[in-house]
């Protein structure tokens, strides 16, 4: 198959680790005998250096007819105290409105040889698979009014969900968890919050045309704990944007780093793939930075936006085996193994790709 992907490095870590990915897109194009059109273009600090906007219209439009988009990091502090809109990370919060990326899927699970890297016993942490599916361009991060008072004493946000926001992304949910466990915990926080209350209310209405898959539902403080506690109880779950962006990031802490977390942005159109961990701004450019999350995010891109299981079940075993065969970047470290770089674990994945058994062209 053709098929256009744009390449968005940004800022940080960001280039180390799409050139990474995008290597391994290239050892899959060979292999598997498709033509993938690789293009880049600037986002985030990288774009404001360039003197350009956070997002550029042309990246934009370049994203818009892509058939996906593949992200690595953005954020800058060199920006940091520009106002809201001239900040880096305002390109991502733009692109996802602007592509309508309404679904946020951020698989964490354990890989194996890695259940004594995190801060959890293996023993609890041994089984866990979960999906965290996050709404992406509704909530406080979106919602109108914002801003902060003209005297200075205040600040505010709005904190607002349609009906078909929570539908849409509730199928979802509903959708994946069918292909995996049958379970979905909606996360909320019913007590306090009306939002939540609506939350509630339209998830359990759709439940009853998933028959099959089971639901339960958790305040989110008390789902916080127990993703520490028994991650391996959860399958999928489902969840406004604040809460799922942090309860992501804690998913991936407790499954050994944040560095191994990829995810994929879907709406209606293009689908935007990224590691979940941020630019890293203290590692840039040195070589250290775990590819595995941009990596496992172009085995999203090739499922999802391009429909290429095989060669995304192909992408994830070869780092399966990358980290069975001993390959630990500095976020991984054990004292059993060496420590390699980021240009060496994706040549170890490489070279575990190039031997898998060769599949059939799809
Ligand atoms: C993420 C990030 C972003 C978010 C930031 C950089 C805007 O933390 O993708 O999880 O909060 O959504
Ligand atoms: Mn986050």
């Amino acid at each position: 198959m053709k098929a256009a992907i744009l390449l968005l490095p940004g800022d940080g870590i960001g280039p180390e680790v799409v050139a990474a990915a995008a290597s391994i897109l290239r050892v899959v194009a060979s292999r598997y005998r498709h033509q993938f059109d690789l293009r880049e273009a600037p986002i985030g600090g990288a774009a404001l250096r360039l003197g350009l906007a956070p997002l550029p219209d042309e990246t934009l439009t370049a994203a818009q007819n892509a058939d996906a988009v593949l992200l690595g990091a953005v954020g800058d502090p060199e920006f940091d105290r520009g106002d809201s809109s001239r900040r880096p990370e305002s390109a991502l919060l733009a692109i996802r409105r602007e592509l309508k990326l309404y679904a946020n899927l951020r698989p964490a699970r354990v890989w194996p040889g890695l259940e004594a890297s995190g801060p959890l016993k293996p023993d609890i942490l041994a089984g866990t698979d979960m999906l965290v599916v996050r709404e992406l361009t509704g909530g406080l991060y979106y919602g109108e009014p914002r801003g902060i008072a003209e005297d200075g004493t205040s600040a505010y946000n709005t904190m607002r969900y349609y009906r078909h926001e929570i539908e849409r992304i509730g199928r979802r949910a509903f959708d994946a968890a069918r292909v995996r466990k049958k379970r979905v915990t909606s996360v909320d926080k019913a007590n306090v919050l009306e939002t939540s209350r609506l939350w509630r209310e339209v998830v359990t209405a759709l439940a009853s045309e998933f028959a099959d898959v089971a639901l339960d539902h958790m305040y989110v403080d008390s789902c916080a704990m127990k993703v520490a506690l028994a991650p391996s109880s959860f399958d999928v779950i489902l969840t406004e944007n604040m809460f799922g962006d942090i309860l992501s990031d804690e998913a991936g802490a407790v499954v050994g780093s944040l560095g191994l977390l990829p995810s994929a942005s879907l709406g209606d159109g293009p689908g935007l793939f990224e590691p979940v961990h941020g630019s890293a701004p203290d590692i840039a450019g040195k070589d250290v930075a775990n590819p595995i999350g941009a990596i496992g995010s172009a085995a999203m891109l090739l499922r999802y936006a391009l429909r290429l299981e095989t060669e995304a079940r192909a992408v994830e075993q070869a780092i399966e085996k990358a980290l069975l065969g001993g390959a630990r970047t500095a976020d991984l470290a054990d004292p059993a193994h060496p420590r390699i770089g980021t240009r060496e674990m994706a040549m170890a994945i490489e070279s575990a790709l190039l031997a898998l058994p060769p599949t059939p062209v799809n």
